[in-house]
């Protein structure tokens, strides 16, 4: 980080005591995002990891923000994987298991062709129970996932595991 610009974007995370549940430490990315100068060198370090990939799936709805500007500095496309009931079409939807409970993720019909790379991106990697979800949603219409990438990775909960032994790539870890 020679011209400080992760340093930068590293000032602009809030700490969030309490939130959503009590004893949970939230951390607020929404600065990073507002701010050009973090926006920019998040994206653009993002974009480095992209590689081979044809197009960039980005996890509601964090990972729409950053996941679209990643694809638009690598110059590929972008598919928002959306949770359920959101999508007119869908090419296929997995089920995985919250802490309570259970969530839902679809994918749009007609974004991955058969053998598409794709690069994959959310906000945060915690468990990886969502990103994981993610990637086997792709894989089942086809996709050939390539990588995950994100903004902040929680090392203590081990999402990093729970995708390997995919790449994958974090700027700033907590
Ligand atoms: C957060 C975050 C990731 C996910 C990471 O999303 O944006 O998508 O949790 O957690 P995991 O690695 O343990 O699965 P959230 O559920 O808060 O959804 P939102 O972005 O729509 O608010």
């Amino acid at each position: 980080d020679e011209d400080g610009s992760l340093t930068h974007v590293v000032g602009l995370v809030r700490d969030v005591p309490d939130y959503p549940a009590p004893g949970i430490l939230f951390k607020d990315l929404t600065p990073v995002f507002a701010d050009a100068r973090a926006f920019t060198t998040v994206a653009t370090e993002l974009a480095a990891c992209v590689g081979e990939a044809d197009v960039v799936a980005g996890i509601e709805a964090r990972g729409f923000l950053l996941g679209a500007a990643v694809a638009l500095v690598a110059g590929v496309g972008v598919i928002p994987v959306r949770k359920a009931g959101k999508l007119p079409r869908v090419a296929g939807s997995r089920t995985y298991d919250l802490e309570y409970g259970t969530a839902t993720l679809e994918l749009p019909a007609e974004t991955v062709s058969p053998g598409a790379r794709v690069f994959v991106v959310d906000d945060v990697l915690a468990t990886g129970g969502t990103a994981a979800a993610t990637v086997a949603l792709l894989a089942v219409a086809g996709a050939e996932v390539i990588g995950f990438g994100a903004l902040l990775e929680l090392t203590a909960l081990s999402g990093r595991q729970a995708l390997a032994p995919l790449p994958v790539h974090a700027l700033l870890h907590a």
